[in-house]
């Protein structure tokens, strides 16, 4: 069995608190062409708030990224440090100025900048939080095919997360000790760490902001709520879970069954929320073909007998726009 210190290879998915339903839908799979492969709700509370999960053709791991739409529930986050405050992803190098065209053609400023040695595109997802376009030269993960974007332009997957933290000291132990990262780079108020094997798709980039106030950790509009990261099995899952409470870090959830994977959710002591993932055998066909993956929506088990009272509820979204 994979030493638990070594079990965390890279990401799984990256989630996020966003405002209207149909403002996301809009957003991932009509400008950024990503395929819409699940769409139900959250599993967690009384009331229902949809999960929309984007990706690749067939939602392989590293490629999704999952929402909660707020705005029905009213429920506002706080951004802040201890916090993910940036998302990227992988697109070819080649791309970008693809990308810089299409984000203006659809009334998205997007701004070239440069970190580590990387070109990026950096613009805003319309709730208001970080997103950016990462040239990578060699991403061997297959876009989402099929869509309005040819796919040698097309997104890659996830690239890395950008974490707010006051100070670095307490979150590169636990990338080390606990989440089998090694620091690659420094540079001017950022650390980066890869996991595993490391490249496109592990990367975890720390940027101390000392000043910068505490964000909100519910479920609240307009921030990251956590980042998952892929284990191999539900054995090595529970050793993660042990490794991490034997040195210390006790706040580390049961496993909790999400419908498409496992998940174990750790507070990370910079403040925030990882999750590692066990993707069940058969993903996001548990539940409907290919053919019609991501079409309609998902009852979560939890809610099995409630349906028609979820569907009246929740904003009505049109799944064609
Ligand atoms: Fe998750």
């Amino acid at each position: 069995m994979t030493d638990p210190q070594h079990a965390v290879y890279r990401h799984h998915h990256m989630t996020l608190c966003v405002g209207d339903a149909q403002e996301d839908y809009d957003f991932h799979t009509k400008i950024l062409d990503l395929k819409s492969v699940k769409k139900t709700a959250l599993y967690d509370g009384t009331v229902p708030i949809y999960h929309l999960y984007y990706g690749n053709d067939m939602g392989d791991e590293s490629t999704l990224i999952t929402c909660f739409p707020m705005r029905q529930s009213g429920r506002m986050g706080r951004r802040g440090s201890g916090q993910i405050t940036r998302i990227s992803l992988s697109v070819p190098t080649e791309a970008l100025s693809f990308w810089d065209a299409r984000l203006a053609d659809h009334g998205i400023d997007a701004q070239a900048s440069e970190r580590f040695g990387e070109k990026v595109l950096q613009f805003s997802h319309p709730c208001g939080l970080d997103y950016e376009l990462v040239g990578v030269a060699d991403d061997g993960r297959v876009p989402h095919t099929g869509g309005q974007v040819d796919p040698e332009n097309g997104i890659r997957g996830t690239h890395g997360i950008t974490v707010s933290v006051h100070d670095f000291e307490g979150s590169m132990d636990f990338m080390e000790s606990g989440w089998n990262g090694t620091q690659t780079a420094e540079e001017a108020n950022h650390l980066r760490y890869e996991i595993g094997a490391g490249g496109t798709g592990t990367i975890i980039d720390f940027v101390r902001e000392p000043d910068l106030d505490i964000g909100s950790w519910t479920f609240g509009e307009g921030t990251v709520h956590h980042c998952a990261f892929q284990v191999e099995s539900l054995e090595i899952q529970d050793a993660v879970k042990a490794h991490l409470e034997g040195l210390g870090y006790t706040d580390v959830s049961d496993r909790k069954d999400r419908g498409y994977f496992d998940s174990v959710y750790v507070r990370t002591p910079g403040g925030a929320l990882f999750e590692a993932t066990v993707s069940k055998a058969d993903g996001f066909l548990i539940d409907e073909p290919y053919e019609t993956l991501g079409h309609e929506f998902q009852v979560p088990p939890v809610f099995d007998d409630q349906k028609e009272w979820i569907m009246e509820y929740l904003d009505k979204l049109d799944y064609a726009r």
